[in-house]
């Protein structure tokens, strides 16, 4: 079964079928806008309330806030695996409703909270819904940049080895790293990380970060972390608290708000990363 069919069975139970999808599509600029956006998974239980944002083409944006208030569900909507059921989402001025999925999900790169490998080799892995053929030296460019190209190598069988019960089980970090190389060849004009480091140490995080600096010129990118070291360099950072925007602006700007959510975790982390050098130190 194709991939595609295999996530869409898996994540998007609630995708109406039948649904004629015939819009005329040019090449995607990367606008994407929120109005007053209202969503729920289920009747009564409103997970997204009248979020709205703005975001130009190319400008990286990041979203930031405890867990579960929303910022994954943002991007649910922005892929269509959920409709919205108030407000407006539009892609370069036209309602995202307009625009067949598929369209849609060859136009946006997704890192996922938890990526999903298949049980076949790891070159299938990183070429999969690329659409075109791809060079071996266009695959390790990518692993190289996504910083996994040395983990591969390191295999006996190398980009042949198979993944899942019947191969090597990757790390957390090293799956996030081959989806990273996956996205990288498909060179999506928006892209979206969600969360691309928060299971991994220190370490392969500054790699992976690394690897996604390689991925962000000249895109439109959502960037979800809960790290400030993440965010910081962002055009914009949108702080979410149960279901909506509580502030939203630059580094600079949001720690200029001293009983902020942004301020109150740079404060927080600032202090837990001088332990940690205390503690090395010493
Ligand atoms: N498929 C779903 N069905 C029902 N409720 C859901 C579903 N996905 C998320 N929710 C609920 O919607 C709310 C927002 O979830 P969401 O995944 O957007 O949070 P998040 O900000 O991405 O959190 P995290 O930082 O933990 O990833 C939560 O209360 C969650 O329980
Ligand atoms: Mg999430």
């Amino acid at each position: 079964m194709a991939y595609d069919r295999v996530m869409d069975i898996i994540k998007h139970p609630r995708e109406p079928l039948g649904e004629a999808e015939a819009a005329p599509v040019q090449a995607v600029q990367g606008a994407v806008s929120f109005q007053n956006v209202a969503f729920e998974y289920e009747r009564g239980l409103p997970v997204l309330k009248g979020v709205s944002f703005d975001v130009r083409p190319g400008q990286v944006v990041a979203l930031m806030g405890a867990t579960g208030s929303g910022k994954t569900t943002v991007i649910n909507l922005l892929m269509r695996f959920y409709e919205h059921s108030g407000g407006d989402i539009t892609l370069d001025g036209v309602d995202i409703r307009q625009y067949p999925r598929d369209f849609l999900r060859r136009n946006i790169g997704v890192v996922e909270q938890e990526p999903f490998l298949f049980s076949r080799t790891i070159r299938e892995n990183i070429t999969y819904g690329v659409g075109r053929a791809v060079s071996d030296e266009e695959v390790y460019a990518a692993a190289r940049a996504a910083a996994v190209h040395h983990v591969i190598e390191s295999f006996p069988l190398g980009y042949n080895t198979l993944v899942g019960e019947r191969g090597v089980t990757l790390s957390g970090g090293q799956k996030q790293r081959v989806a990273i190389a996956r996205t990288l060849l498909k060179n999506p004009r928006i892209l979206i990380l969600d969360d691309a480091t928060s299971s991994v140490d220190s370490e392969t995080e500054a790699a992976i970060r690394d690897a996604v600096k390689q991925l962000l010129p000249g895109r439109t990118a959502f960037i979800i972390a809960h790290r400030v070291q993440t965010v910081m360099n962002a055009d914009q950072i949108l702080v979410f608290d149960n279901g909506q925007i509580v502030q939203a602006g630059t580094h600079a700007s949001l720690l200029d708000a001293p009983d902020g959510f942004y301020r109150r975790i740079f404060d927080m982390q600032s202090r837990i990363d001088d332990e940690v050098e205390k503690e090395v130190g010493s």
